[in-house]
């Protein structure tokens, strides 16, 4: 797959996860397609911050503007975004981040067995 594409693969580095996302939706609701616990649903506009997640490889394409009380300018130059407000360009690597983290892993079963108590 490569970035002319326009349905994506977005792996969760924390968990190994992947889901699809077309580059016409937000990351948020391709990750709601997991259908389990743990993921947010937030204001779906970029003000509340509950979808913090830090990219780690690929490009996205913003959907609208982000609240800075959330995702600093400093920390947007270090791949941190709300996942509601970004669609992927190409395939992607993102971490859980934030006030996502704690409902997110909470109970999760990794591959290793180890249950997540956070
Ligand atoms: S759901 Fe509120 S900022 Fe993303």
């Amino acid at each position: 797959m490569n970035c002319m594409d326009s349905e994506f693969q977005v792996t969760i580095r924390q968990t190994g996860e992947r889901f699809s996302c077309s580059s016409k939706e937000s990351l948020l609701a391709g990750m709601a397609r997991l259908g389990r616990r743990g993921i947010p649903v937030g204001c779906l506009n970029g003000g509340c911050g509950v979808c913090k997640v830090r990219l780690l490889r690929g490009k996205v394409q913003k959907l609208g503007p982000i609240s800075r009380a959330h995702v600093t300018a400093d920390e947007e130059l270090t791949g941190y975004s709300l996942a509601c407000r970004v669609a992927p360009q190409c395939e992607l690597e993102l971490e859980v981040a934030g006030k996502m983290q704690k409902p997110f892993f909470k109970g999760f079963v990794f591959r290793t067995g180890q249950v997540s108590t956070k």
